[in-house]
Order: C-alpha cells, then structure tokens, then sequence
C-alpha cells in the first residue's frame, strides 16, 4: 500500500467497506471469510499495519493509533453479527415431552455434617444472646500462647503440636486466642462464641487430625461466676444431647482459666451404667472451660479487679462424632459421598 494511502481518509474508507460486508454476510462461514480478508494475517488491515515502517516516524503514531482503533471496531462488528447469527439458528421445534409431568430436580449436594452440627450448635447459642466473633487461621505466636499466660516453656508451644510458619507466626492451635483479640477492640460486657477451624502437628489417627474445629465461648461482665458458666455449658448440652443430660465439672488445669475444668456429661448411650462409647466409666468429656484468668484480662486491657469471666472451648468433630456414632475423625475430611450422604435430608438427596 502506498504511503499517501495510509491517511486517514483511507482507513475510514477500508472501515467502511469492511463493515459493510460484515453486515452483509449470511452464515457465520462467510463472516469467517470476511474477519479473515480484513484482519487475517495477510489481510487489508493487518497489511496496512505493517506498511506504517514506511512513514516518516513523526507520522507514525497517529496513523498507527486510527489503524487498530479500526481494528478494534471491525472486531466488535464481526461479535455482534456472530451473536446475532448464531441466534438466528435456534430452531424453534416444539417441546418433545409431557408438560404435565412434575418436575424433577436434580441432586444439588449437600451440606457437610460438620456444617450442620456447627450450624446447630451456633443457633443454640445465639439463643442465650451470644454473638458470634471470628479470627484467622493463620496467627500470631503472641495470641495463641503468650497473651493466654502460657509460660514461655509450656509443653504445647513445642514444634511437635504447633504448625509454626515462622518463629514468631503460627497456624492457630485453639480458638482461644480470639478471646484476647475480641477484648481488646470491645469493652464488656462481652458474650460470643467463636467457631473456626484449628491446627496441630498431630499423626492422624481415628482420634487425631492434624486439622479440625472449634468452638470458642467468653462471657465477660462484672459478677460473672462459675455459676453461669454451669448454667449455659448444661443448657447447651441438654438442648444438644437431650433433656435427660447430667453435667460435671473435673478440675483440669488451663493456663487461661483459674479455676479450669473438663465439663463430661452423662453418657446418652448407656445412661450412666458404662459403655464402649463412655469407655465404661458413664461419662463422656465434652469441652474444656473456666474462669478467665486475671493475667488474661491484663494482655487484653481490662480491669481484672472490675470484670470477671467464663471461657469453654469444645471440639466439634468429636460432638458430632459422639452424637452420630461416628468411629472415625478422618472421614470428615476425605468427601466420601458415601460418609457425607447419610446425613443428608431427602431434599438434598434431590428426591
Ligand atoms: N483451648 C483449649 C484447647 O484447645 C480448650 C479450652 C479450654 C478453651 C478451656 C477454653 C477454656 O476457653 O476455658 O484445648
């Protein structure tokens, strides 16, 4: 192509008999044709294009820049007839079926067991007016064990239970370290639970794995006592387990809780008179809990002198475990459709 060719009245022109013959096209065959005649490798475009080294460089740059916004059109003109083409083609044949039949829906999944225990237990709560407060997996070394009062020599800090990322960041070993978190962006009184996923550097085995989940609870507030703490763990674990359920405080220790305990409940399977599930002792442990220790409110910024609390934290696998009959931690976590279908409803099974 000739340099004087290359102005812009000669684009325009080149613009104009491209977009007629887009327009004009009948199938999507001979708008291939066209697409290729205008910007194919060897098209007139593309040609032009290439003649540009052939300017003077002062002129190349606004000749060039009116080449590809003509490219950019013509290539929007040849979607839209495509669109419109393809279109053309759906042939209107009349349904080949039974109108009234009902319909049937097909199977969409199903929610994860966990998830439904989770939900259940999260509705229990929020019913005794807890809120629910959520941190990351992802934490730092300070949260998980420094500002809970765990002494720097603590058994738990070892590298055989903690995934650390560094020295000074880890992924979180317990909910807990959200209890700290929370106090310090709100002042009490404080009622929340906090449910997310956790981490040790644990061999898994049917009791073990080195993932799984927990649920966190804190109520701070003046005159908090042991009491209250008796009174929601029961409330929880009879609304969850059933009417019928005992409760009982073993002193434990925990390095964020004075006095600590391990809450057990009677077992729902033998009532008391043991058990394989109860391991023959009547009682199942069910979570972890206590006071808040004054130390622990220090680190989070509140007056231990003016405030007290209770903290529980609970594994939720093992609930549903114990509450499913389930024999294996590990299956949680291998989507066996088999496993995770038998806790479906029927409307999730799609029927
Ligand atoms: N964080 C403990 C654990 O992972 C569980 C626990 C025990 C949480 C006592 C608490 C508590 O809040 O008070 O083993």
């Amino acid at each position: 192509m000739a340099e004087e060719d290359l102005d812009r009245q000669a684009i325009e022109d080149l613009v104009e008999s491209a977009s007629r013959a887009i327009a004009g096209s009948e199938n999507l065959d001979s708008l291939e044709a066209e697409r290729i005649r205008y910007l194919g490798r060897k098209g007139e475009l593309t040609k032009s294009l290439r003649s540009i080294k052939s300017l003077p460089a002062e002129k190349r740059p606004a000749v060039g820049n009116a080449i590809n916004q003509a490219k950019e059109r013509l290539e929007a003109l040849i979607e839209e007839r495509k669109t419109s083409l393809s279109a053309s083609f759906v042939e209107e044949e009349p349904y080949p079926g039974d109108f009234t039949l009902p319909g049937r829906s097909g199977f969409s999944g199903g929610r994860h067991i966990l998830h439904s225990v989770m939900g259940e237990i999260k509705e229990i709560f929020a019913g005794m007016g807890y809120s629910i407060a959520e941190g990351s997996d992802v934490e730092l070394d300070y949260y998980n064990f420094e500002a809970l009062n765990f002494p720097p020599d603590h058994p738990s800090r070892d590298l055989q239970d903690t995934f650390y990322i560094n020295k000074d960041i880890l992924l979180r070993t317990h909910t807990s370290p959200v209890q700290v978190r929370y106090m310090e962006k709100h002042k009490p009184p404080v009622r929340i639970i906090v449910p997310g996923k956790v981490y040790r550097n644990e061999s898994p085995d049917p009791s073990h794995s080195a993932e799984f989940l927990q649920m966190e609870g804190l109520y701070v507030d003046e005159n908090v006592s042991l009491a209250d703490l008796r009174n929601d763990v029961t409330y929880f674990i009879r609304s969850f387990f059933g009417q019928d359920a005992s409760v009982r405080f073993r002193p434990h220790f925990f390095p964020f809780t004075e006095p600590s305990a391990e809450v057990d409940m009677s077992c729902f399977s033998c009532r008391g008179e043991g058990c394989q599930i109860c391991q023959k002792t009547g009682w199942i442990e069910i979570m972890g809990a206590g006071m808040v220790h004054p130390n622990v409110f220090r680190y989070a910024g509140y007056d231990p002198d003016a405030y007290t609390g209770f903290a529980f934290g609970m594994g939720i696998d093992r609930i549903a475990m114990l509450k499913y009959g389930i024999d294996d931690i590990r299956r949680f976590l291998t989507n066996d459709l088999r496993f995770l279908s038998q806790f479906w409803s029927e409307r999730e099974m799609g029927e």
